[in-house]
């Protein structure tokens, strides 16, 4: 672990994310974090570690986790460890098993608060019975997926305390979601392959957030863009945008590049997957690695062959052959750099604002999933017009 160039790139990062240090201001001041025992699960690389040493500076202890073994960057993780008041467990491609080893020390801490991305932490906490633990005030969940496994706890009465859908803000799923999405993934793609993309078929597998940018993304690159969506309005929303919306096997056939953004399991399944064109890139920008039925894929192909870095060979019947990228991961985390920074900075403004409202009003909020306050998100879209005019 070279934590050297992990503080290298966490300087890169803080020097490029206005927002977040404009709180970390605030909070060295006010300290309103002051004697909070905060868990972190977050994809853990250098803009995430500009959040922790931000919550740090509003006086919490930190105790991090990663929330994918394959997004977590180990010299990240390496520097942020050394620092005071900050404790890591995440490695890079560790197993599932010590995944979830990690997440049990991060729940043995007597946590006060958990910012977390994807739920695992939340879950987890529930399978253990601590989620009446009184010492825990909320929770701030990141992203879409891990706010759907919040509202199932909350459906079956296991959350007991508020949680924050910081996803739900404006700020972030409008902007993250979408224009973060679009342009990482794409840069992923381009840069596991080395292939051009302009003049090719692509196909968004959902047309949601995500979606939406990563067909606005793959247009702007000059690709032909084909959209399935199970949402009628959405498909017509697609529609209206001018792209081609198309059944999955009817797109599986035709796009040189197919990436899913559903956040649901098994979506491209045996029958997609027979369908695809060959040389067909297939990558994920969902949450899960489930999106692609791997094990129908594995039945159905011999291989898979490592061809480049990070890109997997099937060979499917008919001499035809399809490229896996990062095994389904969501492929701009596992094999690039994640969202870019100055996306980060918004979302993880809006985490930071959101544990310090958590603290501020926690007499106040009542058990169950919240919007994120407008005041926040308003908050936050005043900082970034204020940053993009002073340019
Ligand atoms: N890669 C990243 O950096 C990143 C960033 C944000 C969110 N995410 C994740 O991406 C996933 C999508 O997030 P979102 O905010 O776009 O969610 P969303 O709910 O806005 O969009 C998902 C879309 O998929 C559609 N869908 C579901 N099943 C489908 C199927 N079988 N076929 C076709 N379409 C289907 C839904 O109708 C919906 O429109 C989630 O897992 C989320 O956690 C990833």
């Amino acid at each position: 672990m070279d934590a050297a160039e992990g503080l290298k790139k966490i300087a890169w990062a803080e020097a490029h994310m206005p927002l977040l240090a404009r709180i970390r201001d605030r909070f060295a001041v006010g300290r309103p974090l002051g004697g909070h025992r905060v868990g972190v699960a977050l994809h853990l690389e250098a803009k995430t570690a500009a959040l922790i040493r931000t919550l740090r500076e509003g006086g919490a202890e930190l105790f991090v986790v990663g929330s994918n073994p394959l997004s977590t960057q180990d010299d990240v993780a390496g520097a942020l460890d050394g620092m005071e008041g900050i404790q890591v467990r995440a490695r890079r491609g560790e197993s599932l098993e010590a995944h979830h080893a990690n997440v049990d020390w991060l729940l043995d801490n007597s946590l006060t608060l958990i910012v977390e991305d994807g739920g695992d932490v939340s879950v987890r906490l529930v399978e253990r019975g601590s989620h009446t633990a009184p010492e825990l005030i909320g929770i701030c969940e990141e992203t879409t997926t891990g706010v759907e496994r919040l509202q199932e706890l909350e459906a079956d009465g296991l959350l007991r305390v508020p949680a924050f859908a910081v996803n739900q803000a404006r700020m972030k799923h409008l902007i993250d979601n979408r224009y973060g999405t679009g342009q990482s993934t794409w840069g992923a793609i381009m840069g596991a392959t080395n292939l051009l993309v302009a003049g090719k078929n692509v196909l968004i597998v959902g047309y949601g957030w995500c979606g939406r940018g990563l067909a606005l993304r793959a247009a702007g690159l000059g690709a032909r863009v084909f959209v399935c969506e199970s949402d009628p309005v959405k498909a017509v929303e697609a529609a209206m945008e001018g792209y081609r919306v198309v059944t999955l096997v009817e797109g599986m056939r035709l796009a040189d590049f197919v990436v899913t953004a559903t956040g649901r399991p098994g979506v491209v399944g045996e029958e997609a997957l027979a369908a695809a064109k060959d040389g067909a890139v297939l990558a994920n920008a969902g949450h899960f690695g489930y999106e692609y039925d791997n094990a129908a894929l594995a039945a159905m192909a011999s291989g898979p062959t490592e061809v480049r870095a990070g890109v997997e060979a099937y060979a499917l019947p008919g001499e035809r052959s399809v490229y896996l990228l990062a095994r389904g991961e969501l492929v701009n985390l596992a094999w690039g750099d994640g969202h870019p920074v100055e996306i980060m900075d918004i979302s993880f403004a809006l985490q930071a604002m959101a544990a310090e409202y958590l603290v501020v009003h926690q007499q106040e909020l009542p058990m169950g999933v919240h919007p994120v306050p407008d005041a926040l998100d308003d908050a936050a879209a005043r900082l970034v017009l204020e940053h993009l005019r002073s340019e």
